[in-house]
C-alpha cells in the first residue's frame, strides 16, 4: 500500500461569531490521503468541505486536531516557516469560483507563472513566457489567451488557467474545491478529463471536493462523506456506491439522478432526518477500509 502523504486526525474548527457563540464547521474529522491517490470529499452545502481544504492549505488554523504532511506536523509553531515554504512548493489549491480567485487585473500568462515568481523558481523552459505557453498548451489554452485577463475569458478557460497555474509548481498534493461546480456539463467533463489525465501523468495526490457524486464515482479512488462537520462514512469508491451504510450517505446517493428514465421513475428518494443522529458515535471499520460512524 502506498505511503501516507496527508494524515488528518480529529480535525476540528469552530468559527467564532461573538465572544460566546461559535459555529462548529468541523468536528473531529479524520482521514488519510496516500501518494498518488484521488480522495473525494462529498457532503451537502455547509458540511465543512471548504473549511477542511482551508485548514490543510494553512489558510485557517484549526481549533483542534492534528495535520501531518509527510510526517511533518503542520500545526507545530516551531515549524511554521518551514511549513510555509513547503506548502507553496508541494500543495496547491484550485477554487470553485475562478472568476473571484484569479486576479482580474493580471494577464493569464502572469497568473499561470505567479507561483514560480513568488517562490523564485527558475523557469525550466528558459523564460516565464515560454513556461506560461507550455503550461497553457497542456491544459488546452491557445497562446492568444495568454495576454487576456480573466474577465475576458469563459468559465472553462479560467478554470483551465487555474489548473495550469497549480500544475506549474508540480505539486505532490492538489486540492480542488468544487472545481467544476460553476461550469456547464460538457465543460465539466472536459475539466474532469484533464484532472484524470494529469493525475496519471504526474502521479500527484488529489483531494477532490464535490457535490456531484457521479463525478466523484468516475474520478476518485476513495470517498469520505461529511455531514454537519462529521465524517460519517469513508470507503473505496466502488464499495461506498455499492454498499452505503450510513443513512446520510444513502440519502446523498439516492438523490443522484439516473440517466435511465425507467430506473429514474422507480428511484426512491431517501430522507435523512438530522435529529436521528445519535449524540455519541465513533468511526468503526466494518470491512477493509470501509469506516462508518456508529453509535457507541
Ligand atoms: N468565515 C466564516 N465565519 C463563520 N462561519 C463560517 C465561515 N465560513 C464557513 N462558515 C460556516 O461553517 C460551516 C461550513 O462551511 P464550509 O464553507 O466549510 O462548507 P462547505 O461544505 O464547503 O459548503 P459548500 O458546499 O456550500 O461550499 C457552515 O455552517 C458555514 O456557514
Ligand atoms: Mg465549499
Amino acid at each position: 500500500m502506498a505511503e501516507i502523504l496527508l494524515d488528518v486526525r480529529g480535525l476540528t474548527h469552530r468559527y467564532a461569531m461573538t465572544s460566546s457563540r461559535s459555529v462548529t464547521a468541523l468536528d473531529g474529522v479524520s482521514f488519510q490521503i496516500r501518494h498518488g491517490e484521488i480522495f473525494g470529499l462529498v457532503g451537502q452545502s455547509g458540511s465543512g468541505k471548504s473549511t477542511a481544504a482551508r485548514c490543510i492549505m494553512n489558510l485557517l488554523r484549526p481549533t483542534g486536531g492534528d495535520l501531518h504532511y509527510k510526517g511533518v506536523d503542520l500545526l507545530d509553531p516551531k515549524q511554521r516557516r518551514e511549513n510555509r515554504r513547503m506548502l507553496q512548493t508541494t500543495r496547491q489549491l484550485i477554487f470553485q469560483d475562478s472568476a473571484s480567485s484569479l486576479n482580474p487585473r493580471m494577464t493569464l500568462a502572469d497568473i499561470i507563472t505567479e507561483p514560480m515568481v513568488i517562490n523564485s523558481v527558475k523557469p525550466p523552459r528558459g523564460s516565464m513566457r515560454a513556461e506560461a505557453e507550455f503550461q497553457a498548451a497542456k491544459v488546452g489554452l491557445s497562446p492568444s489567451c495568454l495576454d487576456r485577463r480573466p474577465p475576458e475569458l469563459s468559465g472553462g478557460q479560467r478554470q483551465r488557467a487555474a489548473i495550469a497555474r497549480a500544475l506549474c509548481m508540480e505539486p505532490e498534493l492538489l486540492i480542488a474545491d468544487e472545481p467544476v461546480a460553476s461550469l456547464d456539463v460538457s465543460v465539466q467533463a472536459q475539466i474532469l478529463n484533464l484532472f484524470r489525465h494529469f493525475q496519471t501523468e504526474h502521479g500527484f495526490s488529489l483531494l477532490f471536493i464535490a457535490h456531484d457524486l457521479s463525478a466523484v464515482h468516475w474520478l476518485c479512488d476513495r470517498v469520505g462523506v461529511l455531514f454537519h462537520g462529521l465524517l460519517v462514512e469513508s470507503a473505496p469508491t466502488t464499495e461506498l456506491f455499492e454498499n452505503p451504510l450510513h443513512p446520510c450517505t444513502r440519502a446523498l446517493l439516492s438523490s443522484v439522478p439516473l440517466p435511465d428514465p425507467r430506473r429514474e421513475r422507480q428511484r426512491r428518494l431517501e430522507r435523512f432526518d438530522t435529529d436521528t443522529l445519535p449524540a455519541a458515535e465513533t468511526l468503526r471499520e466494518v470491512s477493509p477500509e470501509h469506516f462508518v460512524l456508529k453509535e457507541d
